[in-house]
């Protein structure tokens, strides 16, 4: 049996170089499905309230089924980014080199989605309940008992040489992803997380707007 890969990343690091991988996702190497279990069983170490675990993993492998939720994801992709001009018509001018970042994540996210339905395993992450209706206080404990085990999978993925980035456009179309994946109406998804290995390890820290406009002490 082969030995299962780790970067043996030190944790800053691990924390610092998650990047959202989409150009170096590497569409023709199998992903061995013990890496995935492993990925999960760290991420269902995550909090949740009330320790209610009300999370599903959903792991898609199925060819057609990758492929009809590429299409999912592209036509999403279409709908928010179809008319670049609007879609980066709030960017603010005063900062460009946040501009010129964003334009290149915009880039490198127009290639995912013409890729996405070739990603070898996809993670659709799941919560019971919904919050169609709920206040803030519903809302954020339900996506707050999900989100932090979707970064942990992220997370202990990169460490076994694991590309992947969060996505959410494929929820332009989620009835037709729920229905495709037998996902009963009392659940809503997260996220459509592809997975694969990447073309490398090397990953940097991203670049990030300056943090004294958002870090406030005792007062906005
Ligand atoms: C809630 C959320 C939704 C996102 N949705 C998408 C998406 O649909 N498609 C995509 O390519 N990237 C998506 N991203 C990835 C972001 O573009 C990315 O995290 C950001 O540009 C920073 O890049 P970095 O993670 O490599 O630092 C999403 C990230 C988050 C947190």
């Amino acid at each position: 049996m082969n030995e299962l890969p780790r970067l043996g990343l030190g944790a800053d690091e691990l924390l610092s170089t998650t990047r959202a991988v989409r150009k170096r996702l590497d569409l023709d190497r199998p992903v061995d499905p013990a890496l995935i279990d492993e990925c999960i069983e760290l991420a269902a170490q995550a909090p949740t309230g009330s320790n209610a675990q009300g999370w599903h993993f959903v792991v898609v492998t199925d060819d057609a089924k990758r492929r009809r939720l590429g299409e999912l994801y592209r036509a999403g992709f279409e709908l928010f980014y179809g008319d670049r001009a609007a879609a980066e018509a709030g960017l603010p001018a005063d900062d460009p080199d946040y501009v010129a970042t964003t334009r290149r994540v915009i880039d490198s996210a127009e290639h995912l989605a013409r890729h996405m339905g070739e990603v070898p395993v996809m993670l659709i992450p799941c919560i019971e309940g919904r919050t169609d209706e709920g206040g803030v206080m519903i809302q954020a404990s339900v996506w707050g008992s999900l989100l932090p085990a979707v970064w942990s999978f992220m997370l202990a993925a990169r460490e076994r040489t694991l590309g992947t980035c969060w996505t959410t456009l494929h929820l332009l179309h989620e009835r037709e992803a729920a229905e495709l994946l037998g996902l009963p109406d009392t659940v809503m998804q997260g996220a459509l997380i592809p997975v694969a290995h990447t073309v490398g390890t090397d990953f940097k820290p991203g670049p990030r707007r300056d943090l004294s406009r958002v870090v406030h002490h005792d007062t906005w």
